[in-house]
């Protein structure tokens, strides 16, 4: 692990205006630089980078952070690795601490498997470039299919020999152990290799590391398989692996679209011809991690499929599965006969574009019209297709989409817009009804708005305006009862911390929170929150000085990430709050100097809401002792609503005297 004292010389150093410029373009704009977000397309700047708070924000996508979280996302690192980046960058030298025997051993683990995968590409290369065979065979093979040597260097091809032993035999020689070989698939269980008379294609994982590899044969009219791949290792989950994500990924984000193939060598020649956000699923079905894989680059995906009309709707069942995370996804289908690489080959860059730009296909129309092709004249099909197209329409989460689908799909197969509604309302409750109860037995977060039906269409007249609902876009986390005021504390406490609340009393701004709320942090219902205001208490106890840094730089990510977006939301004082009370609310034109007022405030808030939901219990148990006639917990209990309305009251007052003094 890199050391907090490391931790700390990086964040000290790394100005995020310096690491952001190295990819953007930035213009200085009063205190603030903007630039065009890498992050999505836009044509006027939106992206702001904040000298002062060593932050970047883009107003247009919702994208937030600071150095390290820039270089994560912008070059998809882990957390050490954008710290070696940087430190790099900065000509830091990292300190990395001691950690267990057990986890040294497992990155020891992890690391040889990379050299060794390393060594072996190094050995499939060599002997495509070096040996005799190598050169007329596997280089051959490559060249006649238009492969130039960058293009073969930058995808890593190489050239795996017929000997039985050659790789495996070399590999020990030079040092590595028979059962590492073995473990990564490269020697199989009889000492023999994997790999034997192939061109091979090497496997590289998002930041370029070698994880596998893909062997493919020659030779024609053979039994073994065309291609044969690594087995799974800690390294190479198949779930969870894209082919050409590595070479893509700029790509991907500066298009903002991922163009999905089946194969590597569509890959290759694709990238070859300038299409480069191109990878390959492998010739199987889709997963969610793959999905998901994209999705952290585009919401736009573009699946070009083989021209063979069988596989293609074999094709179309698995993909669902990309509707409900919510992407674009439109489907171009070669013609028959053809894919992307020999299609290519034959019409020219030029005109393939020309083609996919041509051709793109709206998934779900374009699966209607496939299906309707052969349903149009029997009824029983066209029912069941409807129930069909409907439960892929049921799956996107956005409802103002849905309700644009459920048009076009009404009248490309004839029917009444009304049948498709209550269809798909059907399936949503179902929908959500299962992952509610997901949800219960895994407590797994959810993700598409649940209860945002499509309502009927009234007549031809008023659709449009009045036939969808609309969903807020903005980012805003939703929170309910407590927790919204468990938010604001950790907010001005991440927002204020390190400020001096009271001079004369020497009490600065977590030491008044913590110390008016202690007693109630056990209660907390956000275990995130929960596990910050803990943090701060311990500092506050032990005399530890921070301030809002400290938690934009934290090494939990989870926490990181709500500091930054707890800096970027403006508190908003509730219209109730402030009748309710009446509330002598006048914020300064500098929101900064707000902060005395604001830890007030949010104290108050926590400590009102908490005594207004012990109150509205004690009164549920008031109904069910009076129902229940029980005399005796009656009397009880109406002692303790007096001892909360006191409370309550004294709560009030207290507030006013601290606002007015
Ligand atoms: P070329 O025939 O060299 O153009 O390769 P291709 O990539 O176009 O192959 P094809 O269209 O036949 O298959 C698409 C993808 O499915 C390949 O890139 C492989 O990932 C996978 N695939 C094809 N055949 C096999 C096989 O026999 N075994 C395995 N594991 N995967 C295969
Ligand atoms: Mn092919």
């Amino acid at each position: 692990m890199i050391s907090q004292k490391s931790i700390q010389e990086i964040m000290d150093a790394a100005k995020v205006e310096e690491v952001v410029e190295e990819f953007v373009n930035l213009k200085r704009r009063g205190a603030n630089m903007i630039g065009n977000c890498p992050f999505h397309n836009e044509k006027t700047p939106s992206f702001t980078v904040s000298p002062t708070k060593n932050l970047y924000k883009c107003f247009g996508c919702g994208k937030a952070g600071n150095s390290v979280g820039f270089i994560m996302e912008h070059e998809t690192m882990s957390y050490p690795e954008a710290l070696r980046y940087l430190a790099k960058k900065y000509r830091i030298e990292l300190e990395e601490t001691q950690t267990s025997q057990e986890s040294i051993q497992e990155r020891q683990h992890r690391d040889s498997l990379f050299i060794i995968n390393d060594y072996a590409q190094n050995f499939y290369d060599e002997q495509l470039f070096e040996t005799d065979t190598g050169k007329s065979v596997g280089l051959h093979y490559f060249k006649e299919r238009g492969f130039r040597e960058e293009t073969i260097k930058n995808f890593g091809l190489g050239f795996a020999p017929a000997k039985g032993d050659a790789f495996t035999v070399k590999a020990t020689q030079d040092g590595h152990k028979l059962e590492m070989l073995k473990s990564l698939g490269l020697t199989s269980k009889h000492g023999r290799d994997f790999f034997r008379d192939r061109v091979m294609f090497t496997l590289h994982n998002l930041s370029g590391k070698v994880i596998g590899f893909a062997g493919r044969i020659l030779q024609k009219n053979v039994k073994a398989p065309k291609y044969i791949n690594s087995p799974e290792t800690e390294i190479y989950l198949k779930s969870k692996f894209l082919y050409g994500a590595y070479q893509a990924r700029k790509s991907i984000r500066q298009n903002d679209e991922c163009i999905m193939v089946e194969g590597y060598t569509d890959v290759i020649s694709l990238h070859q011809a300038g299409v480069e956000n191109v990878v390959a699923s492998s010739g199987t079905s889709l997963t969610v991690d793959q999905i998901n894989l994209v999705k952290r680059y585009t919401p736009n995906i573009k699946i070009l499929y083989d021209g063979d009309a069988a596989g293609v709707k074999a094709a179309l069942r698995g993909l669902d599965l990309v509707l409900e995370q919510d992407l674009n996804v439109k489907v171009v289908l070669l013609p028959e006969g053809e894919d992307p690489d020999s299609y290519l080959q034959k019409v020219g860059i030029t005109a393939f574009q020309e083609y996919l730009k041509n051709q793109a296909n709206d998934f779900i129309l374009f699966k209607t019209e496939l299906l309707m092709a052969e349903a149009a004249n029997d009824p029983v099909k066209k029912t069941k297709l409807i129930k069909d197209i409907v439960s892929s329409i049921a799956r996107i989460p956005d409802p103002l989409k849905r309700s644009l689908f459920v048009k076009q799909c009404a009248s490309v197969m004839d029917v009444d817009e009304n049948i498709l509604i209550n269809e798909a309302n059907n399936m949503v409750t179902e929908l959500v009804r299962k992952r509610r109860q997901y949800r219960q037995r895994d407590d797994s977060p959810r993700n598409p708005s649940p209860n945002n039906f499509l309502k009927p269409v009234p007549n031809q007249e008023q659709q449009g305006q009045d036939g969808t609902t609309k969903e807020s876009k903005s980012n805003r986390v939703v929170l309910e009862g407590m927790q919204l005021q468990e938010r604001e504390i950790v907010r001005v406490l991440v927002t204020h911390c390190g400020k001096v609340f009271d001079e004369e009393e020497n009490l600065n701004v977590e030491a008044y929170i913590l110390s008016n709320i202690e007693e109630v942090i056990n209660d907390f219902q956000n275990k995130l929150y929960e596990r910050v205001i803990k943090e701060c208490l311990e500092k506050v106890i032990s005399g530890v000085n921070f301030s809002s840094s400290y938690f934009v730089n934290h090494p939990d990510q989870e926490v990181s990430q709500l500091a930054i977006s707890l800096l970027h939301s403006p508190f908003e004082y509730s219209p109730n709050w402030i009748t309710m009370h009446n509330h002598p609310l006048q914020n300064q034109p500098d929101p900064d100097m707000n902060f005395k007022k604001d830890s007030i405030n949010v104290v108050y808030m926590y400590k009102m809401k908490k005594v207004d939901q012990m109150l509205s219990e004690n009164q549920e148990k008031i109904k069910q002792a009076q129902n229940e006639k029980d005399e005796g917990s009656y009397m009880t209990l109406l002692r303790i609503h007096q001892k909360l309305s006191q409370m309550r009251n004294d709560l009030a007052a207290e507030f006013k005297a601290v606002v007015l003094r």
